[in-house]
């Protein structure tokens, strides 16, 4: 038992939740059959690290001749002003619950697709990684994961699970007891995964990202390849996309209405604070954080 006392279940070395769309079986399903495209592009992301927020900006990135930030018109029937991002780049793994998939097989356009998966490396669809499909991996700072994990947790209304105090849910992250855990594990797969690959796997942390927004975004479109035009930067139009995804923003159009059942879109927009697990975690806590981090990530340089 792991998160909410809930069963998971260990597959390739990680922890799955009993919830259909993100089970052991979708996972493997997908391996069996799904079918990228060369064009495809993916964001890779453990839950809880910014998935929301970076769904938005490559959406708003990757579309943004479709939906022109300079007519006000447009901006106002932005997909991402009347819907949660999670709807505009949908998760994989929901459409492989019935092994009849149907959004992410059978449309084609736009072009190109944007999906997102939490799955990790070892596991992703052999057809993704031999593809010519880009992929953009997101990771956040554990302490602020655990912490937000922790906050999901307890507004998490989909099945009739206990909610829970901050010292088990530190208890199963530190075991790694959580879906798609152990988190250091998932991290490092995919950070040794973009130094063997730089071109297709781009590492982005979301501590970087809530820095320096605008380079960060620009670095994206780049690696999309869909860089910024100087026309373009000139007329601000990073900075638009920025607004346009950012926490007030998109808190306001989902404060009501469920992303699914039992799950409210208001679930996934909180505080969006970088080190905001000093009001939460205790000296104790953090200090036995900080050790697994830098035992597990001590060749790496992932600077948080
Ligand atoms: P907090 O709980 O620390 O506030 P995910 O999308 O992977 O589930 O991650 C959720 C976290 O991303 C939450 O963190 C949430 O507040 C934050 N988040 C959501 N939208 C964001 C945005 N537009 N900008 C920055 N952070 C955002």
């Amino acid at each position: 038992k792991g998160w909410m006392g809930e069963n998971l279940y260990m597959y390739q070395g990680f922890w799955y939740g009993s919830t259909s769309a993100f089970s052991v079986q979708t996972t493997m399903a997908m391996q069996d059959s799904f079918k990228p495209l060369p064009t495809d592009i993916y964001l890779l992301t453990l839950p809880k690290s910014g998935t929301t927020w970076v769904k938005a900006l490559m959406f708003a990135t990757v579309n943004r001749t479709t939906y022109n930030h300079n007519s006000n018109t447009s901006v106002l029937t932005h997909p991402l002003f009347v819907s949660n991002p999670h709807n505009c780049v949908p998760f994989i793994e929901p459409e492989f619950v019935n092994k009849t998939p149907t959004y992410v097989q059978e449309n084609p356009n736009p072009n190109p697709r944007l999906f997102s998966t939490h799955i990790p490396y070892t596991s992703l669809p052999r057809s993704i990684l031999d593809s010519g499909c880009r992929l953009v991996y997101l990771c956040r700072n554990p302490k602020d994961v655990m912490v937000s994990w922790y906050y999901f947790s307890n507004k998490f209304t989909l099945k009739n699970l206990s909610p829970m105090t901050i010292d088990e849910m530190f208890e199963v992250f530190v075991k790694g007891t959580v879906p798609y855990g152990p988190y250091w594990d998932h991290v490092k797969e995919y950070y040794n995964a973009s130094c063997e690959h730089p071109t297709k796997i781009l590492f982005l942390t979301y501590e970087v990202m809530k820095k320096d927004t605008v380079n960060q975004v620009k670095r994206i479109a780049e690696f999309l390849g869909c860089p910024f035009s100087k026309e373009e930067e000139t007329e601000g139009c990073v900075e638009e996309i920025m607004r346009l995804c950012s926490l007030e923003v998109l808190k306001e159009v989902n404060k009501d209405g469920e992303y699914s059942e039992g799950v409210p879109n208001a679930v996934f927009f909180r505080e969006g604070k970088v080190g905001g697990w000093r009001e939460d975690l205790t000296d104790e806590m953090s200090k036995t954080l900080d050790d697994i981090t830098n035992e597990k990530f001590q060749d790496l340089g992932i600077l948080f």
